[in-house]
């Protein structure tokens, strides 16, 4: 009788677990779609947020599609990628920053001795968007990406049309601790970009992010951030990775040539 009342608990014990286990998948399964939506709708959100044309309630991707031109554009030339030439990777609805990094036509290694950012690899190409206004571009949002201390942090930086003012600044993806590296979110040190020369006239990076906080009347205000207090390592990750991604391993190419031949 003892013997029959253990086979059966262990019995029902598995088919709980099993029909428990069967659960689980299947809910992983059907919100697997809702999940890589929801990824999505974050990121639109993030360049609007960076364009600054975000508020509650509005329908993200009706504004996107409203305001804002896509483009890619090569790295390493600076020129924009012909739309003739897109395919399945070369799509600027599909890009995939991560991927595009490691494939190997796409992707490339960094040098070390360049690597600031601790990426190791980057894409040859990136999708970049435009917010344009009455058939003119007002703004340029370029994503940027880099490690802090436990992530790699995912975001964008906005250009106004002079190229050289920071219009907005956000991260759409990083673990960063919350309350120390996390304060990357705070809305309050992300408008603090806002206004800020990222280029002196002659084209070169300017824009840091130092440790503590900005002189505002010392010579370098201008092009200066206020560090995250308790997160040293975070702050000097954002300024690895803004100055990285501004300069000539990044968008440095594209950016001279639309200095030169005037923003389109
Ligand atoms: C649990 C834990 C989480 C931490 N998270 C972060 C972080 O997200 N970003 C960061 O820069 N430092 C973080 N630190 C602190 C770093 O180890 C280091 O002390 C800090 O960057 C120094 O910054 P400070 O010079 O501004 O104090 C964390 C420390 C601990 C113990």
């Amino acid at each position: 009788m003892s013997k029959e009342t253990k086979k059966k608990t262990v019995a029902v014990a598995f088919g709980v677990c099993l029909v428990c286990s069967v659960l689980v998948s299947a809910a992983a399964v059907s919100l697997s779609g809702i999940q890589a939506q929801n990824k999505k709708l974050d990121r639109l959100k993030n360049i609007l947020l960076a364009g600054d044309m975000f508020s509650k309630n509005v329908d993200i991707e009706q504004i996107y599609k409203e305001n804002i031109d896509t483009q890619i554009i090569n790295l390493e030339n600076g020129s924009v990628v012909p739309e003739k030439d897109y395919n399945e990777k070369l799509d600027p609805q599909k890009f995939d920053i991560k991927k595009m990094a490691d494939d190997p036509q796409y992707g490339k290694a960094i040098p070390a001795d360049e690597d600031k950012t601790g990426i190791k690899r980057q894409p040859r190409f990136m999708v970049i968007y435009k917010v344009v206004k009455d058939g003119k571009v007002k703004k340029i949002i370029l994503p940027v990406y880099g490690k802090g201390i436990w992530s790699t942090m995912y975001g964008f930086i906005a250009l106004g049309e002079d190229l050289q003012t920071v219009t907005g600044f956000t991260f759409y993806e990083h673990g960063e601790t919350p309350g120390l590296g996390g304060e990357v979110d705070n809305p309050r040190w992300k408008r603090s970009w806002v206004g800020k020369k990222a280029f002196d006239e002659k084209g070169n990076v300017v824009i840091e992010v130092i440790k503590g906080t900005v002189d505002q009347s010392g010579p370098k205000a201008e092009s200066q951030i206020d560090g995250l207090s308790g997160a040293t390592l975070t702050t000097r990750g954002v300024d690895n990775l803004v100055r990285y991604w501004l300069g000539k391993n990044g968008y440095g190419p594209y950016l001279a040539n639309l200095r030169e031949r005037g923003i389109k």
